[in-house]
């Protein structure tokens, strides 16, 4: 829907001051993954190291938003959309404040990931698959939500019987089997630390 009777009003100061004022690039790291998967995990870990290098960011966790700000959305393919919808608008009001976002939401349509991608702009949105697969996710089932969604007492869950589309060209796939949280943020930071450092023209 297209504001009606509303125009535009333009402030002084630029997404790439605010970010030099914070000595960074602002981008939305979007993680999408199953339930369990480990987005959350890494998203905080990730957040801790940014901070800890000088970085300001903030992490917008599924769970966390839903107690919130998307209280009122369920699992429907049309609640999942507006979830995800209001996300990247949050997302990319933050990165317009200057800060660097990390996204963790199971976001398990592609046509909903791409309209986060348009709504926060493809120069500033970095996917990440957090590629963990549905049996690990299963065997860990840390909430307990697979055995009820198995037993038929939880409805739409995803990779049970509601889908998950994997991203076709993500900028990164992250595998958390095996592998130590701390290794895996490294190898996000490998691909996050070009596009976050403030280039020579932006000073
Ligand atoms: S999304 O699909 O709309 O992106 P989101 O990431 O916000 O989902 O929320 C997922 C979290 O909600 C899961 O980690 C899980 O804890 C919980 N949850 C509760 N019901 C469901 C369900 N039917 N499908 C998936 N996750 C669910």
């Amino acid at each position: 829907m297209k504001p009606e009777n509303i125009v535009w009003q333009d402030g002084h100061v630029s997404r790439e001051e605010r970010g030099r004022l914070f000595g960074q690039s602002p981008t939305t790291i979007w993680m999408t993954g199953l339930s369990g998967a480990g987005k959350s995990t890494l998203a905080f870990a990730l957040e801790a190291r940014l901070l800890a290098m000088g970085h300001a960011c903030f992490v917008l966790d599924g769970d966390n938003v839903r107690h919130g700000l998307n209280r009122d959305l369920g699992f429907s393919p049309e609640d999942r959309c507006e979830n995800i919808r209001r996300v990247a608008e949050v997302a990319r009001l933050m990165n317009e404040a200057g800060l660097i976002v990390i996204t963790s939401f199971i976001s398990p349509y592609r046509e909903d990931r791409l309209q986060a991608n348009q709504i926060i702009g493809p120069a500033a949105f970095l996917e990440v698959h957090v590629a963990t697969s549905l049996k690990t996710c299963e065997q860990r089932d840390i909430k307990g939500l697979y055995k009820r969604a198995r037993a038929g007492e939880v409805r739409d869950f995803t990779g049970i019987n509601s889908p998950y589309e994997p991203p076709q060209s993500p900028a990164l796939t992250v595998d958390t089997e095996g592998r130590h949280i701390s290794e895996t943020v490294e190898h996000i930071l490998e691909v996050l630390q070009p596009r976050i450092n403030c280039h020579a023209s932006n000073s």
